[in-house]
């Protein structure tokens, strides 16, 4: 066991720490992103100590920090756009993959041609590089998967008896670490020529942001591995991304809601283990919760970075806390970062707690419900169709089999197929024959129904429309948070359905007689549409009933 330092970066510190490095060993440095557990650059037996140390897998690149623009051009062939971010950006938090220079071993490039230099903005980093004269790989100065250190103590937490010394340069200023950047070179086909140029892929986001970037460079990608968790077979373009991270003990969710539906969502599923992790100023909303964490202010995604990591090593040391509820930050700027961080911080796990709006739309067969759906799938609101999932469900084996039993084998054409006419003036004939009917096909309904929902709310919608005609009769109505009947006049109604269904005009009596009255649903329904006029105010009045709605949502959505 080593006995380890933590000192302030005194002239004396800096001296010592350049002898511990050049004499192969590891000190962990202040930088203004993260700590991180430096080593000389050209000594691979030290490099390797740091991988030792931190329980890091060999095939994750180090970054090299450098203190001057010779040992950028000494270890690393440096494109134009390079030079220009360089020039520009650093010292700074942002970190350029390039092509290596043979100087650089595949111990710290973890096998890769590349490797990742950066040069930070922090005095104590620049003069502890400058003073030992060589570039000084970093990675951030914690166990592997624990979150990064931004304080002196967070690392002695991590290595304390493991390295000699540790400089206290105080608490860093961005708080999570640099921005990862590789850049290409692409293929511009213009009308007449075809021109180089060079890209920019964000692998990691940090404080500096693609719009920073993009002061440089027409075009800015965000990688692969940023927002999304990758398929093992999937290439990711930076390894440290494929590594679970960040992740305390407990078990971290981020909720996707705004306020007041991550309230009614904690006041729900919160037990005496749950802790919460929310923006500055909402804590007074917790009092019943023992455990409560906040990581910066709302709308200031800089304040957010640069308290997650020690929020997350706080929620660690806390073994009462089993699980933790987290308000999503904004992904925007600087939020892009920390919602990287958190992101794999709760192992990628998000709950969206924004139910769709569900609206359940019905009405007599000829009534002009379908003419109100497709006004409203013209502007873009989900449908449920029930009549189309009723189609298919009837052709299950197991549903045909339940209705051949009961109907015989008059319902099937010789091939096998369903003979649906048959079945329809077989079933509306008789009362007893269509509660038959029924009982087999409304559950099964029901259960496609709800399947859609979810995929719809996973899709992010935020309304859907539940087009059926039996809403009340399937009890598909429970389902829903606002009833919608579109009723019309018997006369017309007849008149539709057989040129529509192209049935006799007695088929369609028979039809009708087994539907309900107006009263029917004008008694159930929250709002009923009468289709009394044309075509155009059918459309009009469908629009605005969504519109209403859709500032419903937005009144309800407000704490
Ligand atoms: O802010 C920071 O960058 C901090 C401080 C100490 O400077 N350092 C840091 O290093 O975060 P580390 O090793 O924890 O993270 C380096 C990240 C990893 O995700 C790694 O995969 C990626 O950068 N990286 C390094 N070299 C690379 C390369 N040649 N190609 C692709 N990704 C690379
Ligand atoms: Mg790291």
């Amino acid at each position: 066991m080593k006995k380890t330092v933590l000192a302030k970066p005194t002239k004396e510190i800096i001296q010592k720490a350049k002898e511990l490095i050049l004499s192969g060993e590891v000190v962990a440095m202040p930088t203004e992103t993260v700590y991180g557990l430096s080593a000389n650059a050209f000594d691979d037996e030290a490099i390797k100590k740091i991988f030792i140390a931190k329980g890091r897998p060999q095939d994750n690149p180090l970054i090299v920090h450098i203190s001057n623009m010779e040992q950028l051009e000494k270890i690393a062939y440096v494109t134009p756009l390079a030079k220009k971010l360089a020039e520009n950006l650093w010292p700074g938090p942002l970190t350029m993959v390039l092509k290596k220079k043979d100087c650089i071993s595949e111990v710290v490039s973890g096998g890769l041609d590349t490797v990742g230099v950066r040069m930070p903005n922090h005095p104590v980093a620049l003069e502890l590089i400058e003073t030992c004269g060589v570039p000084l790989p970093a990675p951030s100065a914690n166990i592997s998967g624990k979150p990064s250190p931004t304080k002196a103590t967070h690392v002695l937490d991590d290595f304390d008896g493991k390295i000699d010394l540790i400089i206290d340069g105080g608490e860093c200023e961005v708080g999570v670490e640099s921005t990862v950047i590789s850049i290409q070179q692409e293929n511009i086909e213009s009308e007449q020529l075809s021109v180089h140029e060079e890209r920019i892929t964000i692998l990691r986001p940090g404080a500096i942001t693609a719009n920073d970037l993009l002061e440089y460079c027409d075009r800015v990608y965000v990688g692969n591995g940023v927002l999304n968790k990758l398929d093992e077979n999937v290439k990711v373009q930076s390894p440290g991304m494929k590594y679970k991270h960040y992740a305390p003990n407990a078990q971290v969710i981020m909720l996707d809601g705004n306020f007041k539906e991550f309230c009614d969502y904690v006041y729900k599923n919160a037990d005496e283990n749950t802790g919460v992790l929310v923006f500055e100023n909402e804590e007074s909303m917790f009092e019943d919760i023992e455990y409560v964490y906040t990581y910066g202010r709302e709308d200031d995604s800089l304040s957010q970075a640069n308290k997650l990591f020690d929020v997350l090593r706080q929620i660690d040391k806390n073994e009462k806390v089993s699980r933790v509820f987290a308000r999503m930050p904004k992904k925007q700027g600087v939020g892009l970062a920390v919602y990287n961080r958190l992101l794999r911080a709760c192992g990628f796990k998000i709950e969206k707690l924004k139910n769709p709006y569900i609206v359940g739309l019905t009405g007599q067969t000829g009534s002009g419900k379908s003419t109100v759906c497709k006004a409203l799938t013209d502007r873009g609101i989900a449908i449920i169709d029930c009549d189309k999932i009723s189609r298919e469900v009837i052709n299950k084996a197991e549903v045909l089999e339940k209705l051949v039993d009961y109907f015989g084998t008059g319902i099937m054409y010789a091939d096998g197929t369903l003979n649906r006419r048959e079945l329809a003036i077989l079933a509306f004939s008789d009362e007893e024959n269509l509660i038959f009917l029924n009982s087999v096909m409304y559950p099964q309904i029901t259960k496609v129904v709800k399947e859609q929902i979810s995929k719809l709310k996973e899709k992010g919608e935020n309304i859907i429309i539940l087009d059926a005609p039996t809403l009340f009769e399937s009890k598909a109505n429970v389902l829903c948070d606002k009833t919608i009947a579109v009723i019309a006049d018997k006369e017309v109604r007849l008149e539709r359905i057989v040129k529509r269904d192209n049935i006799t005009k007695q088929e369609g009596k028979i039809r009708m007689k087994a539907q309900h009255t107006n009263d029917f649903y004008t008694d159930r329904c929250g709002l009923v549409i009468e289709n009394d006029g044309d075509l155009q105010s059918l459309e009009q009045k469908a629009v605005r009933v969504i519109d209403s709605i859709k500032q419903e949502i937005q009144e309800k959505s407000q704490i």
